[in-house]
């Protein structure tokens, strides 16, 4: 396929694919797209060590880096001053929870390990510089997109100057001319039914918004994708490419345990729900017993990013840990309703461009009956 996304990159489809996880980057990018890594829990050091595997595992194929920089952000706090950061109300409120499901405090190695971190560091623009030092050691990189909010000024320039190419993802017009006057090269317009932080409008009002307000910067359209019908559509309301994040899940290369997986092909659209429990920020995920319990009277609002993480994360690596099914949450969007039974990265490119051309051609043919 060509498209200005293609031309830009010298990639053979314009299939993005966003994941935390190494293997699905490597594999979407040697199936000819563009695998994405997602930086958001990563030192500088586990950065490092994954670029290094991608890079011997792609033949210097091109790929992308993501960074999370949110423009409103509290300050960012270790683990250890917890007690002091967060009110008490939320502290036993998530102990409660966790108590009645019978889900036992973590060995102590492993809370240690998270007393000593400090979630969100990497979502400073501190932290996003750190990453951005180590990302620039890597050449294949070719694309780093900031979401949450516009990257410093520094950041953009310095990236520019090594001769990357700047994307963001956005999920209204407004902040995609924002993006644009800040001198983004490619926007990705994130509709609501997308998994993680999410908006409130919807793919099919969003891309043809953004593709008419941005021209001639390229946009990606992200947001409920994940087959060939969807990417046609997205094609034809104006986008030059399609990025997608929960389609992945689902593939044996995925990070998810298999209970996670299974939870994954029972959902209905509709258990994709939002709510600002796991980040802070409204994002959305996959509806279970932990997020019953936030929807239940008496439970408390959660607290701004990155309170909110501070607060949950020792307590969903605890579900995990113990197993416990219908507690387990992830990020995911309302494709989910399709994704029914494992498969493989290579498999979902494939199918994607198979249902694309079929589409496409359906559609011509009509025209040509006419
Ligand atoms: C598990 C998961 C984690 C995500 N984390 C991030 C992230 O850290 N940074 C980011 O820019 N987007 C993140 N996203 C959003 C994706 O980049 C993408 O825009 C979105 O998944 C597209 O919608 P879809 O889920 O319907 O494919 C995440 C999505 C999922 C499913």
């Amino acid at each position: 396929m060509k498209t200005k996304v293609t031309e830009m990159f010298g990639i053979e489809t314009p299939i993005f694919a966003f994941s935390h996880c190494r293997d699905v980057v490597v594999e979407v990018t040697n199936a000819g797209g563009m695998g994405v890594l997602g930086t958001t829990r990563m030192s500088p050091e586990q950065l490092e060590a994954e670029l290094k595997w991608i890079d011997d595992h792609t033949k210097g194929r091109p790929y992308t880096l993501d960074l999370a920089l949110p423009n409103k952000l509290d300050p960012v706090k270790p683990m250890r001053d917890r007690d002091i950061v967060l009110p008490k109300e939320h502290i036993e409120f998530i102990e409660r929870i966790l108590a009645d499901a019978g889900i036992p405090p973590l060995p102590e190695d492993e809370h240690q390990k998270f007393m000593e971190s400090s979630p969100g560091y990497t979502l400073t623009s501190r932290g996003g510089m750190e990453l951005i030092e180590v990302a620039l050691k890597h050449p294949q990189i070719k694309l780093v997109v900031s979401a949450l909010g516009i990257a410093p000024k520094e950041m953009i320039d310095l990236l520019h100057a090594k001769g990357l190419k700047v994307g963001a993802l956005v999920g209204s017009v407004h902040h995609a001319l924002r993006q644009v006057e800040a001198g983004i090269d490619i926007i990705v317009a994130q509709g609501m039914e997308a998994g993680a932080h999410s908006g409130d409008i919807a793919s099919m009002v969003l891309w043809p918004q953004v593709v008419d307000a941005v021209t001639p910067v390229p946009v990606l359209a992200a947001g409920g994708i994940g087959r060939g019908r969807q990417m046609a559509a997205a094609m034809v309301l104006g986008a030059e490419g399609v990025w997608c994040g929960s389609i992945w899940l689902g593939t044996r290369e995925s990070e998810l345990s298999p209970d996670m997986k299974e939870r994954l092909f029972a959902a209905r659209s509709e258990d994709a729900i939002q709510r600002r429990i796991f980040t802070g920020k409204q994002c959305r995920m996959l509806r279970s017993a932990f997020t019953d319990a936030w929807d239940a009277p008496g439970a408390p609002a959660p607290l701004p990013m990155p309170q909110q993480g501070m607060l949950v994360s020792e307590a969903r690596a605890r579900i995990e840990r113990a197993r416990k099914k219908d507690y387990m949450g992830y990020y995911v969007g309302q494709i989910v309703g399709d994704m029914k039974e494992g498969t493989s990265c290579r498999s979902v490119v494939y199918e994607f461009l198979t249902e694309f051309l079929e589409s496409v051609e359906r559609v011509a043919g009509r025209m040509a009956q006419a």
